[in-house]
């Protein structure tokens, strides 16, 4: 249990950013370290801070080339030549927060020996952040009907067990809390000795911090149905503000996916949801992803992905089983 939760909550956050993601801005082929041979070659054009507007800074395609290599080896994210504008204007807004000139000043600040603790600023700066509360119902559906009763039934300390679930890239928090609702609504009852544990970890310590406070628009909300937005949320005008019960049962930590030390520290899991972000990787991270998270699975554990990812050509450790409307991957 102490390998769960034994990681810093007190690393520096900022503002998150939400985006609706675009399947097309992620990598599925795998990236080489040659030079920007696709890309169209166009010159460098300095960038102009004194308008304030981040239009005109451009970044060059050989340091856009550094960039997303820089960025794959950090955490596995992978930057085709297509979503090259996509990348050049999230850094450029993060140019234009920290006061910084140039794509290249920033970038060699993050190489240097301070700038590696300020890493945080660029995953904030790149990642997607897009999740709801019941997004996944097909999923949490199976998770109350099938999975836990069946992976309850073949623990072997039936007598006061602990249940553990991991959402893996939890984003602001949605995911995780939907789960502990389903917990408190529907399965602490029917097990009551079951010490249910969710852990919820992000790369991104912005949307963690949001996750935390657990305060939500109506966009996040829009799923929930009603008698349940009731019991477990406090409306307060303009915000959603979800109760310290459900609060309390979720605990986040930052943890990059890709980085093996990390995820391999945390063991025992009876359920993954990792679902909405291998999509962002090539196929060789989502191979080290993916084992990982493996090896993190107790015996008879299940891993969700999401519901357009597949582990096609990614692993054949797992037995795909086929539930009512949903997929998971099982532990043998
Ligand atoms: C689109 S959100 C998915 C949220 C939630 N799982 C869902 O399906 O609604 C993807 C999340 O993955 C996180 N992420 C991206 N790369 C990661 C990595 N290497 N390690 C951990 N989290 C990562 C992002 O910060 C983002 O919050």
């Amino acid at each position: 249990m102490a390998q769960l939760f034994k990681f810093d909550f007190s690393k520096n956050t900022s503002s998150a950013k939400k985006e609706v993601p675009d399947k097309k801005s992620v990598g599925t082929t795998r990236p080489t370290m040659s030079a920007t041979s696709s890309l169209p070659k166009r010159p460098t054009v300095a960038p102009t801070r004194a308008s304030g507007s981040v239009d005109k800074i451009e970044m060059s395609n050989e340091l856009f080339n550094e960039y997303r290599q820089y960025i794959y080896k950090s955490c596995g994210i992978y930057f085709t030549d297509a979503k090259k504008y996509l990348l050049e204007g999230r850094i450029a807004r993060r140019l234009a927060i920290d006061k910084i000139r140039t794509f290249e000043e920033y970038l060699r600040f993050l190489q240097s020996p301070s700038g590696r603790s300020r890493m945080n600023s660029l995953f904030e700066a790149i990642t997607i952040n897009e999740t709801y509360f019941f997004r996944a119902n097909q999923q949490f559906e199976a998770l109350e009907n099938i999975i836990i009763p069946e992976t309850i039934s073949l623990k072997s300390n039936s007598f006061s067990p602990v249940y553990k679930i991991w959402v893996a890239a939890s984003s602001t928090g949605e995911e995780a809390y939907t789960i502990a609702i389903i917990i408190l609504e529907r399965l602490k009852n029917r097990y009551p000795k079951v010490q249910f544990q969710i852990l919820a970890s992000d790369i991104n310590n912005a949307v963690l911090e949001q996750a935390k406070k657990g305060i939500y628009k109506e966009y996040a909300i829009r799923n929930v149905p009603p008698p349940i937005l009731k019991k477990y949320f406090r409306f307060d005008g303009a915000n959603y503000h979800l109760v310290e019960e459900v609060k309390k049962m979720v605990k986040f930590t930052n943890i990059n996916l890709y980085d093996s030390q990390q995820v391999r520290a945390v063991k025992g899991i009876d359920v993954i949801f990792c679902c909405n972000v291998l999509i962002y990787f090539d196929t060789a991270s989502k191979q080290q992803v993916v084992s990982h998270l493996y090896d993190s699975l107790n015996k008879n554990g299940y891993l969700f992905i999401g519901y357009s990812e597949s582990l096609h050509g990614i692993s054949k450790a797992f037995h795909l089983v086929h539930l009512p409307k949903a997929m998971a991957y099982k532990k043998l």
